[in-house]
């Protein structure tokens, strides 16, 4: 869960949706704003511009690029040095070059239902693709709405993969109000299929209490839409004046795939309409379409699509209405227009009976592969079964593809640019899996590694993919942005302020999560030949970024003692938080030191920390590499897991609880402060964080999940009271215990479900999150099968808390339709984002039993 953007977008959503739309309208352009930006506050060069312009017309543009050079040169050396390092790649063989992810693999994941954040979105991995989607006018409180990108003042009931498979079919259930859609994917190469292959898209709308209430809709109106992000022109079949009771749509041609075509075929009596239109802008397609409707409304009192285009349309919208039930299948072909590309059996074979068929199989094939990957046994309730089909159908179906530019933000007090806020980092790819497809429809750096941790046992091919985009995303100094903000569809989910990245801001390494899963599983022959051969040619490619990636943390993020770390960069000025919050760990409010400062011990980081040298360390043995003892990652993995060490720098003797360490008082308040506004000298009141006693280096006495650290990763020796302790603190209803899961910070704590400012309620207070109580879990299972005193303990304990943990979060999905962000710690109440399908699918692994 990383910081910034999780809880803005959350707060925003509630707060207020026109400065949402204002925050989004203005980041809707990124290369206009880019330009303006790079023009602020040159008086010189404007003036030139003019001069210029009219001199010279074209040629301009690439003069004032030499001017730019030469400008910035005498600017400031130093800081262009240092941002242009900033966005450079690191200089290492790039992941996705590796021979594994071309040819037939790349091939077979070209296809998918790539854009998580609207209801049904299909594209390519392609940088400009072409892109597919369905709307649908939906009803409430008898106004009518479109339905497109997933949100939710929609206030859909339910929605989601109950089934997907990452590859080539899903199965989504939606339901709005009275209207339930069914939309099934399919994706298949035959014969004549250009590559990639073709697609269908079935869409089934049922109308729940038709005969019941006269108010409810009789009939639906759905929109399929093509859109060319390259800017290729369509043939609309229905603008051909000879255009005869076809199935064929639409048609075109794009140098990926060839000749395409798009049919519809449905056994129901369904009224088409069209319109088709020529623009670049893709991320507000729903605000086209409605316009394009209000007008024609207003014009014919009708509500239907025009049955025009503009000129050369790269982007054409069907309109598909009929009385319900009804039914269609939408039908993808690649390749066309070649002789042998037996177009209309293909259509035949993707649409009607035989879809139905096909879509059977693979059911059929998901479920066989569910039950064998997730080891479903006859013992498991039905009602799980659901759940954890959703979560892994949730957690596929959720995997976008990305392409665009990050934005980095530069230092304040940086002279390059005159005030310019960031640089573009290179244009790049990402193809990850989103926590959540209305709230994080984006990627996010240590969400991704719990999402690795159910992926890779259910596609390694599609896990590893992920992992080397985002370790291809690694700059120079062996950084990778955090939350990936990629191309103007994800940046139109994000308000302005938490767009920027900044380059001195760590995030967990959680990659190393499944890295290490993937170096025990070839040890202990959980593959096959192929698989082993697979991850170890990627293990030993990555090497020099991972090596990379933690220096970077070794060096950035130490602490001020040997083996000592803390996350850089918590506000050591703010006067109006409670506790400064430290976004960087990921568990963004999670009470620290009081007082940031170079004396901070960051227990968390530390054992991040050990993890990854421990992971390096057994990488560098399995593929083979020589001096791997001489790397240090093998000596600082063992000083890191040093218990002695450990205990002296983090263990707090009395309580028998891991602290972090530094500046810390308890005696701090929030209290009101009535302040003058500089600008309208209005007097406005705010909270303002008193301290009633001088910090002090110590122990920072805060029992919660970053307490649980060092036995999260299994530090502790079975048979130290140490570990009794831990115990005792997770089995205390007093501190850390509930019945719907481990609580995120003790009830004893001071900071226990106190807000951090007027605007932030406590996130990682108190809530119960499913990626901690997963490695809790994890660490239960592991002590209870080591032999020492407390292992049948840790059983009951383990058997306890899974039972507690699955029972709600399978009984919130019932009631609710959902899986959630967090559980409420009081009633196990779903909280947060919904739709939340990133780690809270770590449940299905609970199930499992897989740790
Ligand atoms: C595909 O084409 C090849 C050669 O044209 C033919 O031998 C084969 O039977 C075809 N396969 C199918 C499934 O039609
Ligand atoms: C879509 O966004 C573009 C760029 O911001 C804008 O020019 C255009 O007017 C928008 N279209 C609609 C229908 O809102
Ligand atoms: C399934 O569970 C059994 C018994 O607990 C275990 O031996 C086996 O390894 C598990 N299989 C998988 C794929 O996790
Ligand atoms: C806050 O941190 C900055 C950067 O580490 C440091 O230069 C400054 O002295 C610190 N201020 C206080 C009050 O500790
Ligand atoms: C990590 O940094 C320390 C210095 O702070 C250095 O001694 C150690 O060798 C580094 N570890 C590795 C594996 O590079
Ligand atoms: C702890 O913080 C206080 C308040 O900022 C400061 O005066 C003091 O010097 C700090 N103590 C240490 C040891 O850094
Ligand atoms: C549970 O925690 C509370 C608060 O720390 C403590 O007073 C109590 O003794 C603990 N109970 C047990 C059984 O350890």
């Amino acid at each position: 869960m990383t910081g910034s953007s999780r809880r803005s977008a959350r707060s925003r959503a509630v707060s207020s949706s026109s400065s949402a739309a204002a925050a989004a309208a203005e980041t809707r352009n990124p290369t206009t704003r880019t330009r303006r930006d790079m023009h602020r506050g040159r008086g010189p060069i404007r003036l030139m511009e003019v001069n210029l312009k009219s001199l010279l017309g074209f040629g301009f543009l690439a003069l004032l690029i030499v001017v730019f050079l030469i400008y910035d040169r005498t600017a400031s050396v130093v800081d262009e040095d240092r941002s242009l390092r900033i966005v450079t790649p690191l200089p290492a063989p790039k992941m996705m070059d590796l021979p594994q992810f071309q040819g037939e693999h790349k091939e077979r994941l070209y296809w998918g239902t790539y854009r998580p954040l609207v209801y049904l979105g299909i594209r390519a991995r392609t940088p400009r693709s072409l892109i597919a989607g369905l709307m649908w006018i939906g009803k409430k409180n008898g106004q009518y709405f479109m339905r497109h990108v997933c949100q939710d003042s929609d206030d859909l009931s339910t929605y989601g993969w109950t089934q997907h498979n990452g590859h080539d079919y899903g199965l989504q259930v939606l339901v709005d109000q009275d209207l339930t859609l069914t939309t099934s994917f399919f994706k298949t190469k035959t014969n004549g299929s250009g590559y990639g292959g073709d697609w269908a898209v079935r869409v089934a709308v049922q109308n729940e209490k038709s005969k019941l209430e006269e108010e409810t809709l009789r009939t639906a109106h759905l929109f399929f839409y093509l859109a060319d992000e390259d800017g290729n022109a369509f043939s609309i079949a229905r603008e051909d004046p000879f255009f005869h009771d076809s199935t064929l749509l639409s048609s075109g041609l794009r140098e990926d795939v060839g000749g395409w075509e798009l049919h519809l075929d449905s056994p129901d009596n369904l009224e088409v309409h069209y319109a088709g239109f020529r623009t670049p802008h893709m991320h507000n397609l729903s605000e086209l379409f409605l316009q394009t409707l209000g007008v024609h409304a207003t014009k014919t009192r009708l509500l239907q699509l025009p049955d025009t285009s503009e000129q050369s349309p790269n982007i054409v919208v069907f309109q598909i209405s009929g009385n319900l039930p009804f039914k269609m299948d939408i039908a993808f072909l690649s390749g066309t227009g070649l002789l042998n590309s037996r177009a209309e059996e293909r259509v035949n074979s993707l649409t009607g009976a035989l879809l139905t068929n096909q879509l059977n199989v693979k059911q059929k094939e998901f479920e066989d592969k569910y039950r064998r990957c997730f080891n479903v046994t006859d013992e498991v309730d039905s009602e799980s079964v659901t759940v954890g089909s959703a979560a892994i159908g949730n957690m596929l179906g959720g995997i976008g593809y990305f392409y665009g530019q990050s934005r980095i933000a530069l230092p304040t007090d940086s002279k390059l640019g005159n005030g310019k806020k960031y640089v573009p980092y290179w244009p790049a790819a990402l193809y990850s899996a989103v926590p959540s497809r209305p709230f994080f429809p984006r990627g996010f750096l240590w969400d991704e590694g719990f999402h690795q941790l159910l992926i890779w046992r259910w596609d390694i091919g599609i896990c590893l993919d992920i992992i080397g985009h985002w370790l291809d995303l690694m700059n120079v100094d062996g950084w990778i942005p955090r939350e990936q903000i990629l191309g103007a569809e994800a940046l139109s989910k994000v308000p302005e302020e938490f767009v920027l990245q900044n380059p001195t801001n760590a995030n967990p390494p959680a990659l190393f999560l499944v890295l290490r899963d993937l170096v025990s599983g070839i040890k202990r022959n959980k593959f096959t030949a192929a698989e082993n051969n697979q991850i170890s040619a990627f293990l030993d490619r990555a090497f020099v970024r991972l090596e990379a990636w933690f220096n970077w943390f070794n060096t950035t993020q130490k602490g001020k003692d040997t083996d000592s770390f803390y996350w850089h960069g918590r506000d050591n000025k703010t006067t109006r938080e409670l506790n400064p919050k430290t976004l960087m760990s990921g568990l963004d409010d999670y009470p620290r030191a009081s007082h940031p400062s170079e004396d901070e011990r960051h227990l968390d980081l530390r054992c991040w920390m050990l993890l990854a040298a421990d992971c390096l360390h057994s990488i560098g043995e399995l593929i083979g590499m020589k001096n791997v003892k001489e790397k240090g990652y093998y000596t600082m993995a063992k000083q890191l897991s040093d218990f002695e060490a450990l205990n002296q720098m983090h263990l707090d003797l009395t309580s028998g609880a891991y602290f972090d360490f530094g500046n810390h008082t308890e005696k701090v308040r929030l209290r009101w402060h009535e302040v003058m506004e500089p600008s309208n000298n209005h007097l406005k009141r705010v909270l303002v964080r008193a301290v009633a006693e001088r910090p002090q280096l110590g122990f920072v006495p805060h029992v919660g999940y970053v307490s649980l650290f060092p036995f999260m990763m299994k530090i502790i020796p079975p048979a130290s009271w140490v570990l009794e302790k831990q115990l005792d603190l997770v089995f205390n209803r007093s501190t850390l215990w509930t019945d719907y899961g481990i609580r995120s910070l003790s009830k004893t704590s001071s900071l226990y479900m106190k807000r951090n400012t007027e605007h932030d309620a406590p996130y990682w207070r108190g809530p119960i999150w499913m990626n901690m109580n997963y490695m809790i879990l994890s660490a239960l299972h592991h002590y209870s099968q080591e032999d020492g005193p407390y292992k049948a303990r840790a059983k009951t304990v383990y058997e306890e808390l899974r039972k507690n943990i699955i029972g709600n979060v399978v009984r919130n999905y019932f009631q609710t339709g959902y899986l959630w962000e967090q559980y409420d710690q009081n009633k196990g109440k779903g909280k947060g984002a919904r739709v939340f399908t990133g780690w809270t699918s770590l449940v299905l692994l609970m199930m499992a039993e897989a740790y």
